[in-house]
């Protein structure tokens, strides 16, 4: 799964409407049941009101009902040529969090067949959720 999870990411980093900066950014999530989410990064020239691929995802996911997201992958780079990791941003982590475990594997696509898994609460840790609303 984590194979069709990279491919899906990649195919949906093309679909990236970014005429302002020339990154394209994709990314695919799979939610609990099995399904997969993708999504592009959609910039505006407002600049302000873009929206990032992995935001795009997991916005897609829940707005049909997926609330539980079990596996992320992500990739970018100039006009759509993957020449490293591309990291997803603090706002799209805490994101993630909302909707992901702490040991949400999130799969980093780098330059060809790279890839770096990292457990998403090494991407954000100390993260704040709904639990530390309780205290
Ligand atoms: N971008 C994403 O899509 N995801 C991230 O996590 C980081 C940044 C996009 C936003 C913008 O369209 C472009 O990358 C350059 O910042």
């Amino acid at each position: 799964m984590k194979e069709v999870l990279i491919q899906k990411a990649k195919e949906a980093m093309m679909q990236a409407y970014a005429p302002y900066s020339g990154y394209f950014v994709g990314a695919a999530i799979q939610t609990a049941d099995g399904s997969i989410y993708t999504g592009c990064n959609v910039e505006n020239a407002s600049y302000s009101a873009t929206n990032c691929a992995e935001r795009t995802a997991i916005f897609k996911a829940v707005s049909e009902g997926h609330r539980k997201i079990v596996a992320v992958a992500v990739c970018g780079g100039k006009g759509g040529e993957r020449i490293g990791f591309f990291p997803p941003c603090g706002v799209c982590r805490q994101v993630m969090a909302e909707f992901c475990q702490p040991d949400t594997p999130v799969h980093l696509i780098g330059k060809g067949e790279e890839c770096k898994t990292v457990p998403l609460k090494d991407l954000l840790p100390h993260s704040f959720g709904s639990s530390s609303m309780e205290i």
